[in-house]
């Protein structure tokens, strides 16, 4: 969505404020927001604070601090959730491969930062293809910290400017498109929607609801927003989680070289737990 530049007069916005809610987005979710991000967070939260009715960021921020579902909303439009169909896709291609030379009878895979859905959804048209089956054998898990996009990725609608990355043939077979009062419109067919099983998870908790040894983790584009300790937690805990053939995939300017001594790198950022790697980057080779 075109964010739209707001009047940075009509609220109360002070360092102070802009400090505070740093704090409170980075202690919710481990995101660390730079101090260049100010007018993006005004941006973002000006229409919470005239839904709010309040002037000044000081109260609009109690608010937050005493009301849950406002917390919920203000950290739900703080989050950058930038995702299409088939973004990376050398790494379709990759899990593709995954599937074709190991014909698992079961495979799970945890989409980490799913945002709006275009992620898991491409994952799924990628399985169905690669299993050549409209119920194959694959539950996917997507999850994301932000309910809203949640929201969304259920719902399974989407502009038809946003399918430009899914191609005729995918088009027809995967989506319906939409008239009358949904025309512009295409929504994601049952066949994928029920391969998928979305969850709130929030990365930076101890706690992740899923199942045990899965075969693919895929966390792209969501590491780059927090400090090197947190990722270095997040991707050791991610080798937990894998089963011993398991595959992680990150985005591609986030190179998890510091967990080396965990991680084998593969090439195109997907890597594998130590120990297994040897096998399968001959397979690819
Ligand atoms: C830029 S999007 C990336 C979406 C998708 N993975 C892709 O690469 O196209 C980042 C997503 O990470 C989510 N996110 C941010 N912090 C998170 C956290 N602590 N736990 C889980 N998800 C988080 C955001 O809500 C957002 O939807």
């Amino acid at each position: 969505m075109q964010a739209v530049a707001e009047d940075e007069h009509e609220f109360n916005f002070t360092a102070a404020d802009f400090a505070r809610v740093r704090r409170l987005l980075h202690d919710h979710s481990g995101i660390s927001l730079a101090e260049s991000k100010r007018s993006m967070v005004y941006n973002r939260l000006a229409r919470r604070l005239r839904s709010r009715g309040v002037r000044h960021f000081a109260q609009y921020l109690d608010v937050v601090e005493r009301d849950g579902a406002e917390h919920e909303a203000c950290m739900n439009a703080l989050t950058t959730n930038l995702t299409s169909f088939f973004r990376e896709p050398h790494h379709f291609e990759i899990m593709a491969e995954y599937v074709r030379a190991r014909q698992l009878p079961r495979l799970r895979i945890w989409c980490a930062a799913a945002s709006t859905g275009e992620e898991p959804y491409s994952i799924a048209m990628t399985m169905v293809e690669a299993y050549n089956s409209d119920s194959p054998p694959v539950e996917i898990i997507a999850s994301d910290i932000d309910t809203d996009v949640l929201a969304h990725a259920q719902r399974g609608v989407y502009a038809l400017d946003r399918l430009s990355t899914v191609s005729e043939r995918r088009r027809a077979r995967f989506f319906q498109r939409g008239d009358g009062p949904n025309a512009g419109f295409a929504r994601v067919r049952p066949l994928l929607r029920t391969m998928i099983d979305y969850r709130k998870i929030n990365l930076q908790s101890d706690a992740w609801a899923l199942p045990d040894a899965l075969d693919i983790v895929i966390c792209r584009n969501v590491l780059i927003y927090f400090q090197p300790p947190l990722q270095q937690r997040i991707v050791r805990r991610f080798a937990t989680v894998l089963g011993p053939d398991g595959m992680l995939i990150t985005g591609h300017s986030e190179n998890i070289t510091t967990a080396g001594d965990i991680f084998v790198a593969l090439g195109q950022t997907t890597y594998k737990p130590r120990g297994e790697a040897r096998r399968l980057s001959t397979s690819r080779s």
